[in-house]
């Protein structure tokens, strides 16, 4: 806590801020953004009309270099050929090598790399597939979409993971897959999971959509079940604007999640063949060339960017670890590298003098530090509910074998009830590739709450 604290006495200082002191400052390079408001004191927090402990931005997302991006994609939009070629191969070739699989198919999202993996392990009506309910609502909608039923195993809040030791009371006769979620860019405990999967005959597939590169052992995530799963939408640490991919080792596997990609013609047919045999029933998931050359200028700096996010967590963990009722994620041993598409820690408002989460984020935004709740509870969400009453759900399930208020009462995840609704506090990948300094920033701001939890948490009384 000694840098930290001298940075806050040093803002106090800067707070007496006379003109001489300024310029003195300015020519030891510290940041002018801390002289927004020198009428303001830095020792009152910023929600209680103090002066915030930062006031500049914070690295924009997603990242575009015109000078080193855009060659490859104007030449691909003027070419004018933009459905499925040659570069959307290209695209393929190099995230099945970045991720150390055989091969990798491009699809137009997460959602649909989940959805086909799931078709085409045969997963459908009449089956069970054990989830987390902590993850994106899009890998239970992916469940949905094939007819079969999600259950939740309650999460291990220390990770923020599927908690393994949940998953075996979780299996009935008819549990076919489970899909373990590297949720938040950290990776799920998959030598356990496929230790599980392996005894009870499950598929498995990886929702590693939030998991760019993260790695257990040196080995990706993504390459330890039948399938792993991909996202490149905006928001993502690879980020195309839309996009996703399934990854694995088993070729004739990838081939039927091709021809299903392409109306269920047989792997390798080019995309405008019409007619060329369709071997299977399949859809149209493409994605188009141009989308592959933004995909290729993002992958050639996604391995830098993953170190700063892993130096940066680090850096910053160390640096809150201390403070009370702030718990950092914890990463299980085995895990040699994560992705951090978020930065994740619980909040124990006890610590707090009992401040609910929201003044306690609502007092970190008001610091410059944007932050937010993460996600809601899914398990108990009515789309549920709602699928579960469609007409393909009644035909495919009889009321006894899929009675709602059954279901609702073998679905119950304490653990992550606790984490959604009271203790999950994220800050966003991109804050990761800022400076040391940023990482002060954040735990300086997190500290001043602290300090001044009693007067934020009255503050509608005074
Ligand atoms: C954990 C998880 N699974 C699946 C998806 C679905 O990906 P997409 O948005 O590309 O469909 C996302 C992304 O938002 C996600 O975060």
């Amino acid at each position: 806590m000694e840098t930290l604290k001298n940075k806050y006495l040093r803002r106090e200082f800067l707070k007496q801020g006379s003109v001489a002191t300024a310029a003195t400052c300015l020519t030891i390079g510290l940041a002018p953004t801390l002289f927004a408001d020198n009428t303001k004191s830095i020792s009152q927090p910023a929600i209680l009309g103090g002066q915030p402990v930062r006031t500049k931005g914070w690295p924009a997302w997603p990242i575009w270099n015109p000078e080193t991006d855009e060659k490859q994609l104007l030449e691909t939009i003027r070419k004018g050929a933009w459905s499925r070629g040659a570069i959307v191969t290209e695209f393929e070739e190099k995230w099945a090598e970045a991720v150390g699989t055989k091969r990798s198919l491009a699809v137009v999202n997460g959602t649909n790399a989940l959805i086909t993996s799931l078709i085409q392990l045969n997963i459908g009506g009449g089956d069970e597939v054990i989830v987390p309910p902590y993850t994106f609502i899009a890998t239970v909608a992916a469940v949905l979409a094939t007819g079969a039923i999600p259950v939740f195993a309650d999460v291990d809040p220390e990770t923020f993971q599927i908690n393994p030791d949940k998953i075996e009371a979780k299996i009935t006769p008819r549990t076919r897959a489970i899909i373990p979620v590297h949720i938040l860019g950290l990776p799920a405990n998959m030598p356990r999971i496929m230790e599980i999967a392996k005894k009870h005959h499950l598929v498995v597939v990886e929702d590693a959509c939030q998991a760019h590169l993260a790695e257990i052992n040196h080995r990706k995530v993504g390459t330890f079940g039948h399938a792993g799963c991909f996202s490149f939408q905006n928001s993502k640490n690879l980020a195309i604007g839309e996009g996703g991919a399934i990854v694995s080792n088993d070729l004739e596997f990838m081939d039927r999640c091709y021809s299903y990609h392409n109306y269920g013609n047989p792997y390798g047919t080019l995309v405008g063949a019409v007619g060329a045999g369709t071997i299977l029933p399949g859809t149209k998931l493409r994605i188009t060339e141009y989308q592959a050359a933004i995909g290729l200028a993002q992958l050639k700096r996604l391995d830098g960017q993953t170190t700063t996010r892993n130096i940066n967590a680090g850096y910053l963990k160390s640096k809150i670890i201390n403070i009370p009722g702030i718990i950092p994620y914890k990463l299980y041993d085995n895990v040699t590298r994560a992705s951090f598409h978020l930065f994740p820690f619980r909040y124990k408002k006890e610590e707090f003098k009992d401040m609910p989460r929201k003044d306690f984020l609502s007092a970190l935004s008001a610091e410059g530090i944007p932050c937010t709740n993460g996600y809601p509870t899914l398990n108990n969400m009515p789309f549920l509910e709602n699928a579960f009453r469609t007409k393909n759900y009644k035909k495919m399930y009889p009321e006894k074998m899929l009675d709602i208020n059954n279901y609702n009462e073998n679905n119950q995840c304490p653990a992550n009830d606790r984490l959604c609704n009271e203790e999950a506090v994220w800050l966003s990948q991109s804050m990761l590739l800022g400076s040391g300094s940023d990482m002060d920033d954040i735990a300086m701001a997190i500290e001043k709450i602290h300090t001044h939890a009693d007067k934020i948490k009255n503050r509608s009384k005074n």
